[in-house]
Formats: structure tokens, C-alpha cells, sequence
């Protein structure tokens, strides 16, 4: 049995860590474990998505485009990794859920400190690209005509990276959408008293839209001509 003493579970500190859970004796219901620890394991990941945002602001302000990049899709994956498992709890029966939402009060998803610096500092990155922009003489509709020009190739793949990131974030908010849709339906208030319907708003959302509307700039320059 697990006492606490070994390297590894020092340095995981595992004793710490499984203390975070409600006993099991005291679940609202059987699956309010894998409830709470896909909440907790969501933090979790939040966090470390959050770190990684400061650390590719600091790369772009150091001209390390390449680096950057790298941790933007690094960034990308965890939310991926977090979404991915949201249909996980579709296995929950409401009628098992709503159990466990009862004993919530008013907890609500929305109040995720993880989440919130998400949702504040993913747009904040935005700024270190535009210094990007400026330090280097650059505009987005010229990267886009010519992305493989020796002066635009590190930008337009920096800023892939930004839309990978935004799709993942935007990805995560739809699966989670679909999940709330799955165990309470949208036509219903939430524990805070919104409609759970005002979801579909953050799915809409795009966190750099620039980056869009650069795309949409480029085929309309090209004169398109159908069918
Ligand atoms: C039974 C499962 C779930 C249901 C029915 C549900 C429902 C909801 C609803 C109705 C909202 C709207 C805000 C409010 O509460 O007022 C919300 C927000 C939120 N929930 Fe959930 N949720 C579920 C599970 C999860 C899980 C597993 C996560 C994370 C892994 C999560 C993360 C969030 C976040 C981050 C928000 C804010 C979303 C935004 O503003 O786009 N929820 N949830």
C-alpha cells in the first residue's frame, strides 16, 4: 500500500493530490468522482496552458518565431487534450447528473479560475504578434499573398500556430457545448440563471480575428470568379 515515501510520490505528491477528492462515502452519487476529477484534471491543464502563454509572449518579443510556434501548438494540444475528454462524461445519465447538481449550488463552469485567465490572456496574445508585425515592417495581407518569401515564412507559420490555438480553444467550447446539451439541454437555465443556450456565443467567437479575416482578404483579392 501507498504510504507517501517513495521519490515518486514526493515529487508528484500524490498523498496531496488524492486528498483533493470527496471521500467516497460522502458522493452525491456513484459518479461524482469521475465528475469532480475531470473538473480538477481541467484545472489542471488550464494552468499549465496559462504558463505556457507567458513563455510564447516572450518568445515573440525575443524574435524567436520558431520557438514560439512550437509552444503554440504545444498550447493548442492541451486544450485539444482537455476537449477530448468532455465525451467522456456523456456517459453520465442526467438523471445522475442532476444528483450531483444538486449538491453543486451555484457552482458553475463559468467561475473556472483556469478558464477566466484563458479567456484573458488568449486575446492578450495578440499584441506581441502585432509588435511583431511592426518591428519587422510586415502586414498580414502581404504574409498571406506570398507565406514562402524568406521575410514572411517565420510570421505566416507563427500565426498558424495562433489559429490552431483559436480552433482548439473554439473546439473545446463547442464539445462542451454539445456535453451541457447532452445532460441538461440548452433551453434550460444554468446554476448561475443564464440560459444554457448563451454558450453557443463563446462557440462563435473567434479569439484572433484578424487572422480570419486576412484569409477571407486573400481570396477576395484574387478576384474569384465561380462557376
Ligand atoms: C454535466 C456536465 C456539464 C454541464 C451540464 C455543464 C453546463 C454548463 C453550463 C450550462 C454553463 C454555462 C455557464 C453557467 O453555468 O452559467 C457552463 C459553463 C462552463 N463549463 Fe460546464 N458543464 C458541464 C461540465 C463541464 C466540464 C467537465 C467542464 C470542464 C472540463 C466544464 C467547464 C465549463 C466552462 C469552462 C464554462 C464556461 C464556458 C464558457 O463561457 O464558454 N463544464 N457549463
Amino acid at each position: 500500500m501507498a504510504n507517501g515515501e517513495t521519490d515518486y510520490e514526493r515529487y508528484i505528491r500524490t498523498t496531496e493530490l488524492l486528498a483533493l477528492q470527496k471521500k467516497t462515502t460522502s458522493l452525491a452519487n456513484p459518479d461524482e468522482l469521475f465528475f469532480q476529477c475531470i473538473h480538477q484534471s481541467m484545472e489542471l491543464w488550464f494552468k499549465v496552458a496559462a504558463f505556457e502563454i507567458e513563455k510564447i509572449a516572450r518568445f515573440i518579443d525575443g524574435d524567436d518565431f520558431e520557438r514560439a510556434s512550437w509552444h503554440l501548438r504545444r498550447t493548442a494540444m492541451m486544450l485539444d487534450h482537455v476537449g477530448e475528454g468532455l465525451p467522456i462524461l456523456e456517459t453520465l445519465a442526467p438523471a445522475d447528473y442532476h444528483e450531483i447538481r444538486l449538491a453543486l449550488g451555484r457552482g458553475s463552469g463559468q467561475d473556472s479560475p483556469g478558464f477566466n485567465v484563458l479567456l484573458e490572456e488568449l486575446p492578450r496574445l495578440w499584441a506581441p504578434f502585432e509588435r511583431a508585425l511592426e518591428r519587422h515592417q510586415l502586414e498580414l495581407l502581404a504574409i498571406w499573398k506570398t507565406p514562402h518569401a524568406d521575410k514572411h515564412q517565420a510570421l505566416f507559420r507563427l500565426a498558424q500556430g495562433y489559429l490552431q490555438l483559436d480552433e482548439a480553444f473554439q473546439r473545446f467550447r463547442y464539445d462542451h457545448l454539445q456535453l451541457a446539451r447532452r445532460e441538461i439541454g440548452l433551453a434550460v437555465k444554468s446554476l448561475k440563471g443564464v440560459p444554457a443556450r448563451n454558450l453557443e456565443q463563446g462557440v462563435l467567437k473567434p479569439t484572433y480575428p484578424a487572422l480570419w479575416t486576412v484569409i477571407e482578404e486573400l481570396t477576395i483579392s484574387t478576384n474569384p470568379v465561380y462557376g
